[in-house]
C-alpha cells in the first residue's frame, strides 16, 4: 500500500478493510448481533452506487406507495445506514432500525463478510447495488471533496484514483467487496441490481423489483414510483436531496451530482482510463461481471 497525504477522521483497520470515525468498532460488533426480521429488506451497496436512489425506490414499493410519509420523512431516517454512528446528532443506524415499524429497508456499505450473523438463518431479502467502477470511483471523488466526515479530501483526482484501486477509502476496496457480493448471486433471497439497468429502463426495473418483493402494486403506482425517483425529481425533492445534511456540502458538489452513466469520461485521462481498466481486469476479470461503462 503506498501512503497517501488524506487521512480519513477517525480512521481505523477493522478486519483489514479501513473505516472512518463514523463506523467505529463497537458499532461493527454490534452489527454482528443485530437482530434480523424475517421482513426486512438490506440495502447492500458500495458507497456511490446508488444507494439513495434504491432506498426511494424500494421504500415506496414497500410501502405500496405512500409518497404521503415520504414527502414527510428524510429517506435516511425511513431507510438507516445499519453501521453509521454520527457522533454530532448522536444517531445510530442500529437504534434507528431497532425502532423501526416493518417492513424495514436498511443500508449497509459494510462488505457480505460483516453483515449481521442472522441474515443468513432468516428468510429477509437483500437488494444488491452494482455500478460500474469507474463511475462510482468519480462519484466517490466528488463525495470525498464535499464531505466533512471524509475530511474534505483536497487532493488530486489522480491521488484519489489510487487510494481507490488500493482500498484506502472507506469500507474499503471496492474490488473485494465486489467480489464478496458477486457470490451471493445465486441465493434465491438475493437480487442483483445494476444502476446502468435503472438508468436505461427504470419503469421495467421497477416491476423487477415488485416481482422479487413479493409486491404486486397497480400500474398506476408502479408508474408514479418510477416518476417520483427520477433524478431531477429526486434532486428536487428535500426528503431525498440531502442538502439538510450537515457534513455535506452541496456548494463543493451535491450528493445527487449528476446521476449519469459514462459521466468518468470527462475526468480520466486515456493513461488513468488504461490503468483503471488493467486493474479491473486483474482483479475481477475471471469473474466476467457485466459492467457497462456506457449506455
Ligand atoms: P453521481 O455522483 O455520479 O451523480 P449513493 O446514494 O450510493 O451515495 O450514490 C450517489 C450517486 O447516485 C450519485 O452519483 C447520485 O447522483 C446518484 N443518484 C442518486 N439518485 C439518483 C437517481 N434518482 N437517478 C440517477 N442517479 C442517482
Amino acid at each position: 500500500r503506498r501512503t497517501y497525504s488524506h487521512k480519513l477522521p477517525g480512521e481505523h483497520l477493522y478486519d483489514d478493510i479501513l473505516f472512518f470515525g463514523y463506523t467505529p468498532a463497537d458499532v461493527l460488533d454490534a452489527v454482528k448481533d443485530f437482530e434480523v426480521r424475517d421482513d426486512d429488506v438490506f440495502i447492500a451497496t458500495y458507497p456511490k452506487a446508488g444507494t439513495t436512489w434504491l432506498q426511494e425506490l424500494t421504500w415506496l414499493i414497500m410501502h405500496d406507495g405512500n409518497f404521503e410519509e415520504a414527502y414527510q420523512k428524510p429517506v435516511y431516517f425511513r431507510s438507516p445506514f445499519l453501521e453509521f454512528k454520527d457522533e454530532v446528532l448522536n444517531e445510530i443506524g442500529l437504534d434507528i432500525a431497532a425502532q423501526l415499524q416493518p417492513p424495514r429497508i436498511i443500508k449497509s456499505h459494510l462488505p457480505v463478510t460483516l453483515m449481521p450473523n442472522q441474515i443468513q438463518n432468516r428468510n429477509c431479502k437483500t437488494l444488491v447495488l452494482f455500478r460500474n467502477p469507474k463511475d462510482v470511483c468519480v462519484s466517490y471523488y466528488h463525495f470525498y471533496r464535499a464531505s466533512s466526515s471524509f475530511g474534505n479530501f483536497r487532493g488530486s483526482w489522480e491521488e484519489f484514483m489510487y487510494m481507490f484501486l488500493d482500498g484506502y477509502v472507506d469500507h474499503g476496496s471496492w474490488f473485494e467487496y465486489t467480489k464478496g457480493w458477486w457470490g451471493r448471486r445465486e441465493d434465491p433471497n438475493t437480487m442483483l441490481v445494476f444502476y446502468e439497468d435503472l438508468k436505461r429502463n427504470l419503469r421495467m426495473e421497477v416491476d423487477k423489483l415488485c416481482a422479487f418483493l413479493g409486491k404486486p402494486l397497480p400500474v398506476p403506482v408502479r408508474e408514479e414510483i418510477a416518476r417520483h425517483c427520477r433524478f431531477e425529481n429526486m434532486k428536487q425533492n428535500p426528503m431525498t436531496n440531502h442538502m439538510d445534511v450537515y457534513s455535506i456540502d452541496s456548494n463543493i458538489s451535491p450528493l445527487l451530482r449528476k446521476g449519469e452513466v459514462g459521466d468518468w469520461k470527462t475526468i480520466f485521462t486515456v493513461a488513468q482510463s488504461e490503468q483503471f481498466d488493467k486493474f479491473c481486469t486483474d482483479e475481477l476479470g475471471h469473474l466476467d461481471i457485466p459492467f457497462r461503462y456506457t449506455l
